[in-house]
């Protein structure tokens, strides 16, 4: 088992979850209760933005042990150890367990990979076999704001269409398009990806895909829904 590795989508996630913090800071109240995540991986883009917003606390949890052991390090040598906090273990065992009041806000790049089936690369990564079973589930878990990655190869539509039918409103996003890695590469994933986009179930190119990260809310004091601006942006044609 190895650590997660990609270094532009995990410093895209960083950057847009440091900025729909910063632009939703008011409305969404994680200086008084801090925010959760899944999935921490080595931990480097999360341990850079605590580290540039003060009053932001985040509880992490991961089921990878070679990831928190590196996670642990890195987040160290950052000098937010008191801020920034790594448990080995699944999210949604351990972050309800935790004790104390319930935060309001998830964070999350989850693992989006689909495949027939988890034996991949690396299987923590694995989304089920359309890459979106674990951010349904999350949107599930009855967090009021959800910030998540959404890939445009792992039925975004449903995605975005779920988080509608909880409540859901999409406040605000930011995309980027992102090359084929290591994990979308692996010929088994490469294949699978390109049939469910041709059944309809998202897009990528021949090499490449997009990749957003969104706030999801259903807090009434955040206006709008971009909800079609997010699957515009994601290439997806309804
Ligand atoms: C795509 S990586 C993202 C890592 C990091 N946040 C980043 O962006 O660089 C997803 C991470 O989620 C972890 N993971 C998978 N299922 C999980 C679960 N049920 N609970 C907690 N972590 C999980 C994986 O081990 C992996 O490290």
């Amino acid at each position: 088992m190895t650590c997660f590795s990609s270094a532009d989508e995990s410093a895209h996630y960083g950057f847009s979850v440091c900025m729909l913090l910063e632009h939703y800071r008011a409305q969404l109240g994680w200086e008084a209760e801090g925010v959760v995540e899944l999935g921490t991986g080595d931990a480097t883009a999360i341990a850079e933005v605590v580290a540039g917003l003060p009053d932001l606390r985040v509880r992490s949890y991961d089921i990878s042990a070679p990831s928190i052991e590196e996670a642990r390090a890195n987040i160290s040598a950052r000098g937010v150890s008191d801020r920034y906090t790594v448990e080995l273990g699944d999210f949604f065992d351990q972050a309800d367990s935790a004790g104390g009041p319930r935060v309001s806000t998830v964070i999350s790049n989850p693992p989006y990979i689909p495949a027939p089936d988890r034996d991949i690369l690396m299987p923590e990564l694995w989304g089920g076999v359309f890459g979106n079973d674990l951010v349904l589930q999350l949107l599930k878990s009855d967090y009021d704001n959800v910030i998540t990655a959404v890939a445009s190869y792992s039925d975004p539509v449903t995605t975005v269409r779920t988080a509608e039918d909880l409540g859901y409103r999409v406040a605000n996003f930011l995309a980027m398009g992102l090359d084929f890695g290591t994990y979308s590469s692996e010929p088994k994933v490469r294949e699978h990806i390109r049939r469910l986009c041709a059944d309809g179930h998202g897009w990528a190119g021949d090499d490449e895909y997009m990749v957003a990260v969104a706030l999801f809310t259903r807090n009434p004091d955040v206006r709008g829904d971009r909800a079609d601006q997010l699957l515009n942006s994601l290439q997806i044609t309804e």
